[in-house]
């Protein structure tokens, strides 16, 4: 199967349109969609059953009107649940999608996705194989799907499960290990937190062979310059950012 990576665009809507519509939600991938964004990144964990849903957060209380942790609320509660009033009172219809259904969107517009693994601690494995069950069935085989974690655990995992499917390593800082661990995980890019890396690490990064790429830049100059300095692609709450 052909990488993601030979795809990458330089610019992916990060949590969808997140910077405009609430994050990780229908909203925003319809919103990434309409503005043209390529690819979308998306944040996926498990709901108390084990159905897969698009989240960022261990706990409700940020981005909805609800209270807990996600992966101990049923899907039928966590329906419930305003998911859009804290960005803008006209998203307070907005709801937590599952997986399914933010594949149904993301597929509608042709984009590619990176699914985030976001597993809370100790559920690697389930989360990676219900997310994967659900992608084997209902992801269109012709558009592209990165699948990519800050967790070691979750990165094996989805090794073993769907090992032909790209695998991207998430981290704050470059680790002393990351050609170790780029190796074990057989991942072709590296996501690293804009912040926290210098253009002789990107240099050393992609002279191994893999693709950089930065988290999560909503400024046009910044992103501009990492890509001119050899980032070969920016996550941005903004998709329109470079568009004009
Ligand atoms: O996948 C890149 C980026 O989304 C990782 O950070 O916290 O926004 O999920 P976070
Ligand atoms: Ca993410």
């Amino acid at each position: 199967m052909k990488s993601a990576y030979s795809s990458l665009p330089s610019v992916i809507a990060h949590r969808g349109s997140s910077g405009i519509a609430p994050e990780n939600t229908l909203s925003s991938l319809h919103l990434a969609g309409q503005q043209g964004a390529k690819w979308v990144e998306i944040d996926v964990l498990l709901s108390a059953e084990g159905i897969p849903v698009i989240f960022h957060d261990d706990y409700l209380s940020r981005t909805t009107n609800g209270n807990g942790l996600i992966h101990k609320t049923f899907l039928r509660d966590l329906k419930k649940l305003d998911a859009g009033s804290w960005k803008a009172a006209n998203f307070q219809q907005e709801r937590i999608p599952t997986l399914l259904e933010a594949i149904v969107v993301i597929a509608e517009y042709g984009m590619g996705l990176n699914l985030e693994l976001k597993p809370c601690e100790g559920l690697e494995e389930e989360t990676v194989a219900a997310s994967i069950a659900v992608l084997k069935k209902h992801w269109p085989p012709h558009l592209p799907l990165l699948l990519s974690s800050f967790s070691y655990y979750a990165l094996i995992s989805a090794k073993k499960l769907w090992p032909e499917i790209s695998r991207g390593y998430n981290v704050s800082a470059i680790p002393g290990t990351w050609q170790e661990r780029m190796a074990q995980l057989d991942c072709g890019g590296l996501h690293i937190n804009q912040s926290f890396f210098n253009i002789e690490q990107v240099s050393a990064v992609k002279a191994a062979g893999y693709k950089v790429l930065a988290f999560t830049v909503n400024d046009k100059e910044i992103a501009q310059n990492l890509l001119s300095q050899g980032v070969d692609a920016i996550f941005t709450d903004y998709p329109t950012l470079l568009m004009d």
